[in-house]
């Protein structure tokens, strides 16, 4: 399997895409986009028949950028096509992964290419209501996406016989109240639906039975502000980037102990090495230790990793996902154990509660991790430890325990002698290149 990346990331003339605009502090006007060839891909998409549209995306390979890559395209070709009720599209702009922070910063420069992405989609599956599920807390992100809505109303690209075709689509901005579950995407639908958010049984997958019951198609904000690039450029053009599988342009996210955090625009499968290069590196002085790929749910690679092509195929190989590409960078100054129990305690906190291996096995693992930080765990507590995640893993309604035991599985295949050293008197902070003499 070839893993080569078709270009490196600030050198490819291909890239950047979803992030072109970004200097422009105007580019979510509507006229600024269209000055930029904005809504030209949905003219080209008016043109062409709904099952060109996704045939299109299907060949391209547009892998969900919300963490799991599940093919957009074929996504789409699930929708029944016989059913009696009206299909629904609802975009996934509850970005809440710790780490993750592409989307935001995408709907805020640029929330055209969003909206841009919902209509050609809509069209794409039929559906004439869509829904943008956004995050209560980022209120200008949601002042700012009604804004572009209202414009693109205006302008006739939203609302009756659209661009001359016939087709009739309304989009709702809807505020959620901030809560990490309500990123699972089927608690997303009873959170829209005015209901508690919690996750429900799969199958019947949202694709057939989701929103009030009706065929439902749900993608992550990053995913369809790709298609009007994929659609106004074709499939050959978004193949050339990207790795054999994972193809494409995507948006990665640096964090932590680095010298220049943000989003950056790159070809999947560029390494993290390259990402750092790009930004200046790790903190002055300091060198990485370890590092999500995509989240605290994927679990953590190490120093030694920093050259490994970061697309789908790689991680599986290496015993992690890619996830949303959230790269959070820790230096040798952070203890394993530390960032883990911080992290399983967001895991407890946003643990729903519906099922009990994620309500009580995130407790659980906040107790035992609490232990070993302090020094106080004993010998035995880290083959406990893992014995109660692997008890969880698999057995709850939805990813989100799966996140918490991934985060351990990762943190102590790397790391075991930092959780054993809590097992054998050894706070974690004693295991710090720290010149106490100086605290
Ligand atoms: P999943 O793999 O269960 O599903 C992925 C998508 O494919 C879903 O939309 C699902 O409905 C669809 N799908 C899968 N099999 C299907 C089938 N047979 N028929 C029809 N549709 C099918 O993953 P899930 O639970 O949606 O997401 C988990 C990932 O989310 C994690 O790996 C994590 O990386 C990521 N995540 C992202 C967050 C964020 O803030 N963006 C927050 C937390 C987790």
């Amino acid at each position: 399997m070839s893993t080569t990346v078709h270009a490196g990331p600030g050198i490819d003339p291909l890239t950047p895409v979803l992030s072109a605009n970004w200097d422009d502090n105007r580019a979510w006007k509507l006229t600024n986009y269209e000055r930029r060839g904005g809504y030209d891909a949905l003219r080209k998409a008016a043109t062409m028949a709904p099952e060109e549209v996704t045939s299109l995306v299907k060949d391209a390979n547009l892998r969900g950028r919300g963490g799991a890559g599940f093919p957009t395209g074929m996504k789409w070709s699930f929708v029944p096509k016989d059913n009696p009720n009206p299909t629904y599209l609802v975009v996934n702009c509850d970005e809440s992964e710790p780490g993750t922070c592409k989307d935001m910063p995408l709907l805020m420069a640029s929330p055209h290419t969003l909206v841009e992405g919902v209509v050609i989609a809509s069209y794409a599956i039929k559906a004439k209501v869509a829904f943008i599920y956004v995050r209560g807390e980022v209120l200008h992100i949601i002042r700012r996406l009604q804004q572009a809505v209202r414009e693109a109303y205006s302008a006739g690209y939203i609302g009756r016989d659209i661009l001359g075709t016939g087709y009739d689509l309304d989009v709702v901005v809807h505020a959620g109240a901030g809560a990490y579950i309500c990123g699972e995407e089927t608690a997303l639908l009873d959170s829209l639906e005015g209901r508690r958010g919690q996750p429900r049984l799969r199958p019947p997958f949202p694709a057939v039975a989701g929103l009030y019951a009706s065929p439902t198609v749900i993608n992550n904000a990053e995913s369809i502000a790709s298609v009007p690039a994929v659609v106004a450029n074709g499939r050959d053009w978004f193949k050339a980037m990207g790795t054999e599988k994972s193809d494409g342009f995507t948006l990665y996210s640096l964090s932590g102990h680095v010298a220049n955090p943000g989003q950056f625009e790159a070809p999947m499968g560029v390494t993290l090495r390259s990402l750092l290069d790009m930004s200046g590196g790790m903190r002055a002085g300091h060198r990485l230790k370890f590092f999500t790929p995509g989240g605290s749910s994927t679990p953590i690679l190490t120093g030694d990793d920093i050259d490994l092509p970061l697309d789908y195929e790689t991680m599986a190989a290496n015993g992690t996902i890619l996830g949303t590409k959230a790269l959070q960078c820790f230096d040798e100054t952070t203890s394993v154990v530390r960032a883990t129990l911080r992290w399983i305690e967001f895991y407890k906190h946003e643990s729903c509660g519906k099922c009990t291996p994620c309500r009580e096995g995130t407790w659980w693992l906040v107790q035992m991790l609490r232990k070993i930080e302090a020094g106080q765990g004993e010998p035995g507590d880290v083959d406990k430890l893992l014995d109660v995640n692997e008890n969880i893993g698999g057995r709850s309604f939805c990813a989100l325990a799966d996140g918490a035991v991934g985060c351990i599985r990762g943190a102590v295949k790397h790391f075991r002698e930092e959780f054993e050293a809590g097992c054998h008197g050894t706070p974690a902070w004693e295991l710090l290149p720290y010149d106490r003499s100086a605290i």
